[in-house]
C-alpha cells in the first residue's frame, strides 16, 4: 500500500456548530474540503496511529463516497482497524453503542441529522469520542485548531472497498470489518426493555404506526416492531432509507411528519404513532388525538422509566437542555433527584453520563436518551413508551393526563424563524442582550419581566465554561422565555423563541397556542421580532 502526503491549506468555515461540521453538499464535495476536515479530526486528536474506529452514516447523497475518502485517510494515517456498517449504514445511537461496545477510540458519523438529504442540501460529519459521545468542546476547540494550520493530508492509494459484502476486508495493514448495522443495537435494546411484554401488548390488538422518513431507522425499525414485537410490517411507514429521504425533511415534528400527525388526529388512528429522524437519534411521539411535546416525554420518562427492566433500580439523576421545559425538573424534585440544566446540545451531556450523575437526560429539540450510550435515541424513546404502555396499560393520553394532574401541565412550543438575515439575527439578540438588564420590572404587553440573563455554562467535571447559550427571560405568572440562534443551520440563520407556562390547577387541556399567546405578543414586544425581520408569524411551531 502506497501512502501518499497530498498538500493542502486551511478551508475556511470548517469550525463545528452544535453537533458536527454540517455543509451543502457541494461544499463537502468540493475539492478537499472533506479531506481537510477528516485530517484535522486526526490531527487535532492525537493522530490514528493504531487507534480503531467505527464508521457509518444515515445513507443520504454523498455518505458511500465520504466512508471510502474516510477510509483511505485513516489507512494514510496508521489505523489499525475500522468497523464500518453494511452499505455504510450506521444509525447515530448505534454508532454510540458499537463504539462503547467495541472499545474503538472514535467513531465518524456521516450525518447532517434532520436537514434534508441531496447534491442541493446537506451534508454533515460528526466526531465521536471513545466514550461514544459527540467530541466535546476542548476537543472540538483542538479539532478546529488542526483546521487552521493544516498543511497535508495523508491517503492511502487503494481502492474503493465493498461496503455490501459482510466480514473482513483490508486496506494495507488496516482491516476493514463490514458489520450488520442492526444486530448490537437490538440485542442493547433487548437488554433495556422487556420486549416480550410489547410483544404482547401488539398480540392484545394494540396498533402502531412508526414513520422512518425514508431515513435510517427503517432497518431498525423492522427488526424490533415487526420481527421481533409482531407489529404488522406496514407499521412502519417510509421504511427504506432513500440519498434524498424522498424528498422529504427527515425531523420528526408535527409539521415534517404531517402525514402521521394527520392519521393520528384522525378516526382511524392507530393506538400509538411515532417517527425518527435521518440518523435515528430524535424521536416524537404521539398518542391517539394527543401529540406529546418532547419536554413533556422527557418528564414523564423519568417518571415511569422504573418500568422498565433496564431502569428498575431508579435514576441517578436526570438532565435537559436549559431551552426544554421545566417538566422534568418537577419529576426530579419529586422523587429527591438532582436536575441538571446545560446547554443545547448533546455533548453536554456526556460528562454527567460519564460520571454516573444521570440516568437520563433530554432536550426540546426532539431528543431523549439514558446512560446506555452517550447520544440521544430515536427508538429508545419508543421502545421506553411502548414498555411503560404495555406495564402500565394505560393510553399515551390517559399516562399524560395523569402526568399532568400530579405534577401540573408546563405548556411549551418553540417558534422558530427560518433563513433570517445574518446580521439582522445578530443584531436583535445582541441589542436584546444589552438591554437585559434592564428588562426586570418592566412590563410588556401586559406581562411583567421578573429576571432576565445569558445563560452560562460551567461543566461541573471539567470545569469548562460555555457563555452566550441563550438569552432567558422569566415572567410574572410562572412563564418564561428563550431566545437563540440555531447552531445548526447551513444557510442564514434560524432564530428560535422558547415559550414555557407553568399551570398547576383547573383545566389542564388547554389549547397550547392559546396558552402561550401573551407570551408571544410579549416576546415580540421586547425583542421586536416583526419589526425587524419583517416576518408576521413563525415558520415551524413545534
Ligand atoms: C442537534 C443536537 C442536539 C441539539 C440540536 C439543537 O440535533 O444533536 O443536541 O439540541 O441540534 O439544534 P439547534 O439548531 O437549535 O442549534
Ligand atoms: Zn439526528
Amino acid at each position: 500500500m502506497q501512502i501518499r502526503d497530498i498538500a493542502t491549506a486551511p478551508i475556511r468555515g470548517q469550525a463545528p456548530g452544535t453537533s458536527g461540521l454540517r455543509r451543502k453538499t457541494r461544499a463537502y464535495m468540493a475539492p478537499l474540503f472533506l479531506e481537510n476536515y477528516v485530517q484535522a479530526i486526526l490531527d487535532g486528536t492525537g493522530g490514528a496511529a493504531g487507534k480503531t474506529y467505527v464508521l457509518g452514516g444515515d445513507g443520504r447523497y454523498f455518505n458511500a463516497a465520504a466512508i471510502q475518502i474516510i477510509l483511505r485517510i485513516l489507512a494514510g494515517n496508521g489505523a489499525a482497524r475500522v468497523m464500518v456498517g453494511q452499505g455504510g449504514i450506521l444509525s447515530t445511537p448505534a454508532a454510540s453503542h458499537l463504539i462503547r461496545k467495541t472499545g474503538a477510540d472514535g467513531g465518524f458519523i456521516l450525518s447532517a441529522s434532520h436537514n434534508p438529504g441531496g447534491i442541493d442540501a446537506d451534508f454533515g460529519l460528526k466526531y465521536n469520542m471513545g466514550n461514544g459521545g459527540p467530541a466535546t468542546e476542548t476537543m472540538t476547540a483542538a479539532i478546529v485548531v488542526a483546521s487552521e494550520s493544516i498543511t497535508r493530508i495523508r491517503m492511502a492509494d487503494s481502492a474503493d472497498i465493498n461496503l455490501d459484502a459482510l466480514g473482513a476486508a483490508a486496506i494495507g495493514p488496516m482491516q476493514v470489518q463490514i458489520i450488520d448495522p442492526v444486530t448490537d443495537y437490538l440485542a442493547l435494546m433487548e437488554d433495556l426493555f422487556d420486549l416480550d411484554a410489547i410483544a404482547a401488548l401488539i398480540a392484545g390488538g394494540f396498533t402502531l404506526r412508526f414513520d422512518a422518513m425514508h431515513a435510517v431507522t427503517g432497518p431498525y425499525a423492522r427488526a424490533l416492531l415487526v420481527d421481533r414485537c409482531g407489529a404488522s410490517p406496514d407499521s412502519v411507514m417510509n421504511a427504506i432509507p432513500l440519498p434524498d429521504f424522498g424528498g422529504g425533511h427527515p425531523d420528526p415534528n408535527p409539521v415534517w411528519a404531517a402525514e402521521l400527525m394527520g392519521l393520528m388526529m384522525s378516526p382511524d388512528a392507530p393506538d400509538f404513532g411515532a417517527a425518527s429522524d435521518g440518523d435515528g437519534d430524535r424521536n416524537m411521539i404521539v398518542g391517539r388525538g394527543c401529540y406529546v411535546t418532547p419536554s413533556d416525554s422527557l418528564a414523564l420518562i423519568a417518571d415511569r422509566a422504573d418500568l422498565a427492566k433496564g431502569y428498575r433500580r431508579g435514576l441517578a439523576g436526570v438532565a435537559r437542555s436549559m431551552p426544554t421545559s421545566g417538566a422534568v425538573d418537577r419529576v426530579a424534585a419529586a422523587k429527591g433527584i438532582a436536575c441538571h440544566e446545560t446547554p443545547t446540545g448533546w455533548k453536554f451531556f456526556g460528562n454527567l453520563l460519564d460520571t454516573g450523575q444521570i440516568t437520563l437526560c433530554g432536550e426540546e429539540s426532539a431528543g431523549t436518551g439514558s446512560d446506555h450510550i452517550r447520544e440521544k435515541d430515536g427508538l429508545w424513546a419508543v421502545l421506553m413508551w411502548l414498555n411503560i404502555i404495555a406495564v402500565s396499560g394505560q393510553s399515551v393520553a390517559d399516562l399524560m393526563a395523569a402526568h399532568w394532574r400530579s405534577y401540573g401541565r408546563n405548556y411549551y412550543s418553540r417558534h422558530d424563524y427560518e433563513d433570517v438575515d445574518s446580521a439582522v439575527a445578530t443584531l436583535l439578540m445582541a441589542d436584546l442582550r444589552g438591554r437585559l438588564d434592564r428588562l426586570p420590572a418592566q412590563s410588556f404587553a401586559g406581562l411583567r419581566v421578573t429576571a432576565a440573563d445569558d445563560f452560562a455554562y460551567t461543566d461541573p467535571v471539567d470545569g469548562s465554561v460555555s457563555t452566550g447559550q441563550g438569552l432567558r427571560l422569566f415572567f410574572e405568572g410562572g412563564a418564561r422565555a428563550v431566545l437563540r440562534l440555531s447552531g445548526t443551520g447551513t444557510s442564514g440563520a434560524t432564530l428560535r423563541v422558547y415559550l414555557e407556562q407553568l399551570v398547576t390547577d383547573g383545566d389542564l387541556h388547554h389549547d397550547a397556542g392559546d396558552v402561550l399567546a401573551p407570551l408571544a405578543a410579549a416576546v415580540d414586544a421586547i425583542a421586536g421580532i416583526s419589526a425587524r425581520t419583517g416576518r408576521t408569524a413563525p415558520d415551524v411551531k413545534t
